[in-house]
């Protein structure tokens, strides 16, 4: 087993009552009250560089979301570092690649997890154009089929500043939830995830970040984003 396959443990599962679930359910709940007033259904993680956290806060979101009796799916559209076959203990032979080169139909590609409530579609194999793939029509039409069959549709997704995925999948989605390693982002940097999400309209729902040196040691923190 390699490293990343050991390596993923979902907090969110193995110890419900730690502060750090408690966190994601904080957020869960920050989101769903943002929108009262537009629907909030489809949200994507996305962050500045890789490694800040993105594929760990939307993975523990989708378990919280389970946990609240909502029927749930994650997809892994990081198609150039994809982890959620790992975190989940999943077969990755099939997944976003291949339903976007309709190698396979919706209903294999989605698969069931340990979690009730909770399916995940994995990024299938490494395609060689992930961009070009997350923009095409087809996934439009993936999301919104999975609107009519999940209450809540997550989407992990490439950092912001390497590739323009990310970018590309928040025009389609309803909100984005913004990871960002204080430690490691720079002012400027944070600055300009959010010109280029400003630039196609996304919805900011909110900001995790991640690294924060803080009295009570969580090394986490949430805010909402106006
Ligand atoms: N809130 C957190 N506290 C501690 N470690 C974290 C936190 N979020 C992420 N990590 C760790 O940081 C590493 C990178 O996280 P990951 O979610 O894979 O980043 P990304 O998807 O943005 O590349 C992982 O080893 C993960 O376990
Ligand atoms: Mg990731």
């Amino acid at each position: 087993m390699s490293k990343s396959e050991n390596k993923r443990p979902l907090i969110s599962l193995l110890n419900p009552k730690s502060p750090v679930t408690e966190a994601y359910r904080s957020i869960r709940t920050n989101i769903d009250f943002s929108s009262l007033d537009n629907k909030v259904q489809v949200i994507m993680s996305t962050s500045a560089t890789p490694g800040e956290g993105k594929s760990t806060t939307i993975s523990n979101l989708a378990v919280v979301y389970a946990q609240s009796d909502k029927k749930v799916v994650l997809i892994d559209a990081d198609l150039r570092k994809p982890t959620m076959h790992h975190t989940f203990k999943l077969s990755n032979r099939h997944g976003l690649s291949s339903l976007l080169t309709r190698q396979v139909d919706l209903a294999n590609a989605v698969q069931d997890t340990a979690v009730s409530n909770l399916s995940v579609i994995t990024s299938g194999p490494i395609p060689p154009n992930p961009s070009e793939m997350v923009a095409s029509g087809r996934m439009s039409a993936l999301i919104e089929e999975l609107r009519d069959q999940f209450d809540i549709v997550l989407i992990d997704t490439p950092p912001m500043l390497a590739v323009t995925d990310a970018q590309i999948i928040a025009t389609k989605s309803d909100g984005v939830v913004l990871v960002l390693d204080s430690g490691r982002v720079k002012k400027d940097m944070a600055l300009k995830v959010q010109e280029q999400l400003n630039q196609v309209n996304a919805k900011i729902l909110g900001v995790v970040l991640n690294n924060v040196k803080k009295k009570n040691g969580s090394g986490y923190y949430y805010y909402e984003y106006s």
